[in-house]
């Protein structure tokens, strides 16, 4: 384990703002950076990469051969999204954001879910407020793995074949890491599986959580099969506080999450080593969206969700809970609230209004 030691020209992030509202959104995210970063001294260095659908259409790849070398030296990457018309979305997901995830050793996916006021969630037992947890899925094994293939393609007899991958050493770190943020928040935890159907991995999967739990004797948790979990954070979202997950069910579940609390547009996410070796990786859950990219209409409010998480992360907790004050303050504000959230504010008068927040006494 090497912990990264900081340069005297501050601390340096790779942005990759990629395709569609990811541009967007993530020179909106930059300006609050901006914002937040003035406010409380912090030095940022960055450096900006096209790597994109676009890159694909004229040079035939997402990213350079070197491109996962090139961001190495990086403390932080921040990621708009990927994905365009035209190019295959196992190219683009693949071409870019798994080989970072897997080089870096990424194996935590972080989402915050939280309804805040001022936000409608579709549930009518989620008032603004009481809602606040955190989905923490694997990232880099499980049911995402590149053994298996095809056979017999075209003939009647074809068929096709992935293998699922549960490490003991995968699942410990994960579930160490959730039990150890349950404890710093309300110390509860749930394991997400399917045991009852799944009956090797997801057997194993369990036992590895009881044995990590031992090691957490304040933190209270329980498993729920994730057909029974799809349910319960629909009918009580209220009652969870950290939701533990296998890489599928983990992608699933925190998609649903993020609906529950009332857009897509406000997700965030991290893609963390939390050993420090490699830059980790902020992005919000939302994709390119095509359907309103190059409109200025985008929700700004999940990149810079992103961005308080890389600052957080990077050593500057005051700042990044700066940024979520600045947030929650917006989102209460009928006048600074966007489409997707039955506003009428584009993505500038959103930002502004964070900027200029974080430019006053909070
Ligand atoms: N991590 C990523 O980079 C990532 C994640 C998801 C999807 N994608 C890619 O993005 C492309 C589009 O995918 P999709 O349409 O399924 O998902 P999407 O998240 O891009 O859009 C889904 C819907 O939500 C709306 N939306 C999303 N973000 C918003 C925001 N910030 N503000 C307001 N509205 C917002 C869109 O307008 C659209 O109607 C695909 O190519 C897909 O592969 C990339």
């Amino acid at each position: 384990m090497t912990a990264r030691a900081v340069s005297p020209r501050g601390q340096r992030i790779a942005v990759i703002p990629g395709d569609g509202i990811g541009v967007e959104v993530t020179a909106a995210a930059r300006r609050v950076l901006d914002a937040a970063t003035a406010r409380h001294g912090i030095a940022l260095h960055y450096d900006e990469f096209d790597w994109s659908c676009a890159r694909y259409a004229r040079e035939g790849a997402m990213m350079p051969p070197d491109g996962v070398d090139r961001l190495r030296p990086y403390d932080a990457i921040l990621l708009g999204a990927v994905g365009w018309p035209g190019v295959p979305d196992h190219v683009s997901l693949w071409g870019l954001l798994i080989p970072i995830r897997r080089a870096f050793r990424q194996y935590v996916n972080l989402r915050p879910i939280r309804v805040f006021e001022g936000v409608a969630s579709p549930l009518r037992d989620a008032p603004p407020g009481e809602v606040d947890f955190v989905v923490v899925r694997e990232n880099v094994e499980g049911e995402y793995s590149e053994i298996g293939g095809r056979l017999n393609r075209g003939f009647p007899d074809e068929f096709a074949t992935q293998q699922a991958v549960f490490t003991r050493a995968g699942v410990s770190r994960i579930v160490d890491y959730a039990f150890d943020l349950a404890r710093r928040r309300r110390s509860y935890l749930t394991s997400a599986t399917k045991s009852n159907g799944i009956v090797h991995t997801l057997v194993f999967w369990d036992e590895v959580v009881a044995e990590r739990a031992a090691a957490f004797p304040d933190v209270r948790w329980d498993a729920e099969h994730i057909d029974a979990l799809a349910a319960k954070l629909v009918l009580q979202p209220r009652r969870f506080d950290v939701i533990v997950a296998s890489n599928l069910f983990g992608d699933i579940l925190s998609d649903l999450a993020a609906a529950v609390a009332g857009s897509i547009g406000i997700a965030p996410s991290a893609n963390l080593d939390p050993t420090r070796t490699y830059p980790s990786m902020f992005e919000p859950v939302h994709g390119s969206a095509p359907d309103i990219a190059g409109q200025g209409v985008a929700n700004p409010v999940g990149a810079v969700w992103s961005a308080a998480l890389m600052l957080e992360h990077l050593g500057h907790p005051a700042a990044a809970s700066d940024v979520l004050a600045a947030v929650e303050a917006c989102l209460a504000d009928p006048a600074t609230r966007t489409r997707d959230l039955g506003g009428t504010a584009d993505t500038d008068t959103v930002t502004r209004a964070l900027v200029e927040r974080l430019g006053h006494h909070m």
